[in-house]
């Protein structure tokens, strides 16, 4: 009986231990001035493992609905969350990719090797038109990433022709000749890939006398004026982004890219897998994830210092998790699965975005199928629906809603001597008044209870859905294709003014309130 009674007085202090004391929040809709941009919702397609082929653009034979080759099971799942944006045809893919190539009838488009991607013949049976068609399916505006590495000034200006230019011209006569007799408008337009890298392995005051040629001949047509974008750094490299601003005017362009990977393991070696890992390095990978806020805000700052009115975009058109690719898969199609973390990973990083939309008008997850963070996974006919997916769908209701600051201090998430903040949060309102608040708890063992003071609107109650599970390496197998999957969440409480929300250890959760 005494054993019992110690150990009842034992498990009360260790329970009371790892309770969480109530975060306070506070949220006022009067603050709301600023539009997250749908276009930070957006998604990668590049000519890499099985992401186009294989994943967008199938096997005639393959038993799935299809419009010409283009998986409609797939299209149905990303209409569903709005993509609003498709960035093809790479990544470094776009550096080598020659767009003729890829026009006029498929069987007699020349074969080519893809040499980045595992060195697997590219038929180029997927062109210009079958992109434009993917996006007009999808109700997504295209965003082509043109070939300064390899290719000439002259290509990239005829390209544009080619998409944009509605009158007698060879490039419009050609565009006719091929089937297609209106111009297609298309407006986000990425000058080279990466250039400091695959792209050419620049130092940045070249690329940005590059950027500027390449950019004078990609003509605004009638009616089609181009967003040009300046292939931008990586990771922390504001050196390559303040010598783009310093050198290219900020009239002549409309954003400079940015790519960030989180890598679990911080290193591009050994990187982590993407399901068999453990708590610390858990900890590590969302660490590394969490950076980004730093990272965003770093080569922000540099950018204000040129361009203090934030006429330049800062375009995120690379970001995600990079584990290892899956055993026995090829090591140059970047197949990796998609667990409860990768989840954490994006709900993360879409707050962030969020917070810095004033700079931040774009960005681009990498990538849509079977690639890195995937959104799909297939094998042959069947298809699932990643953590990540999921997550895009419940925050659909931030698209160009009105951003509304959020102020609180964090619990911590602690592993050894290290800690980050276990909470993170975005809140936006609609044009319709619905006010949105996303919440991200990363601490894998404690719930953590939310108390937010609502201000600057009246409201009746709030509903929820939530993005949750036991294990931060759950994930979703093509013999449990649901066990990560969208719920309703029923954790949160109107009481006077004040939202209550009892936020689950590993969840991320979306608020209605109204
Ligand atoms: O997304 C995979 C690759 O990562 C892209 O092709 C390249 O731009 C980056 O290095």
């Amino acid at each position: 009986m005494r054993k019992l009674l110690l150990l009842l007085i034992v498990s009360i202090f260790a329970s009371a231990s790892n309770a969480q004391s109530p975060v306070a929040m506070t949220l006022n809709t009067a603050d709301a001035k600023l539009i997250i941009s749908r276009d930070i919702y957006g998604h990668f397609s590049e000519h890499l493992g099985r992401c186009i082929y294989d994943g967008f653009w199938v096997d005639p034979a393959l038993n799935v609905p299809k419009k010409d080759r283009i998986r409609m099971d797939i299209v149905e799942a990303l209409k569903k969350i709005k993509v609003p944006n498709l960035r093809w045809p790479g990544g470094c893919f776009a550096d080598e990719y020659h767009w003729r190539d890829g026009i006029g009838p498929r069987d007699q488009r020349p074969k080519m090797v893809n040499t980045n991607w595992g060195g697997v013949v590219e038929d180029n049976s997927f062109g210009t038109h079958e992109f434009m068609d993917l996006c007009a399916l999808l109700g997504a505006e295209p965003y082509i990433a043109g070939n300064v590495g390899s290719g000439t000034v002259e290509e990239m200006a005829k390209w544009v022709e080619y998409f944009n230019f509605d009158g007698i011209s060879p490039m419009a006569n050609l565009r006719k000749q091929n089937g297609r007799a209106e111009p297609w408008k298309v407006s986000f337009w990425g000058v080279g890939n990466e250039s400091w890298g695959c792209g050419g392995n620049m130092t940045a005051a070249y690329y940005a006398d590059l950027y500027k040629r390449y950019a004078t001949y990609a003509r605004d047509y009638p009616g089609s004026p181009l967003k040009k974008i300046a292939s931008g750094a990586s990771d922390w490299n504001t050196a390559w982004t303040e010598t783009l601003m310093k050198n290219i005017p900020v009239n002549q362009m409309w954003g400079v890219s940015l790519h960030y990977y989180t890598l679990p393991t911080g290193n591009w070696g050994k990187k982590g897998s993407a399901t068999n890992f453990n708590e610390a390095e858990y900890f590590k990978t969302m660490k590394n994830c969490l950076a980004i806020d730093e990272v965003v805000k770093r080569h922000s700052e540099v950018m204000d210092k040129y361009d203090p009115k934030k006429r330049v975009a800062l375009v995120v058109d690379e970001w995600g998790v990079w584990t290892d690719v899956e055993p026995g898969t090829n090591p140059g199609f970047l197949y990796q699965q998609n667990s409860m973390r990768d989840a954490l990973i994006a709900g993360s990083t879409l707050n962030i975005f969020n917070k810095h939309c004033e700079r931040v008008k774009l960005a681009s997850l990498a990538q849509t199928i079977n690639v890195l963070q995937a959104l799909i996974l297939t094998e042959k006919e069947k298809m699932l629906l990643t953590p990540t997916y999921h997550v895009f769908d419940m925050y659909k209701v931030h698209h160009d809603a009105k951003l509304i600051p959020l102020q609180f201090s964090s619990p911590d998430y602690a592993s050894g001597d290290q800690k980050i903040p276990a909470i993170n949060a975005s809140a936006s309102v609609d044009a319709n008044g619905l006010v949105h608040i996303s919440l991200v708890n990363l601490d894998p063992s404690r719930k953590i209870t939310v108390n937010t003071s609502v201000a600057g609107m009246k409201w009746a109650g709030v509903k929820g859905q939530i993005v949750t599970s036991a294990k931060f390496n759950d994930y979703n197998s093509f013999t449990d294709p649901n066990k990560i999957t969208l719920k309703g969440f029923n954790g949160a409480r109107k009481k006077g003014d004040q939202l209550t929300v009892e936020l689950p250890a590993l969840s991320v959760v979306m608020l209605e309130l109204k």
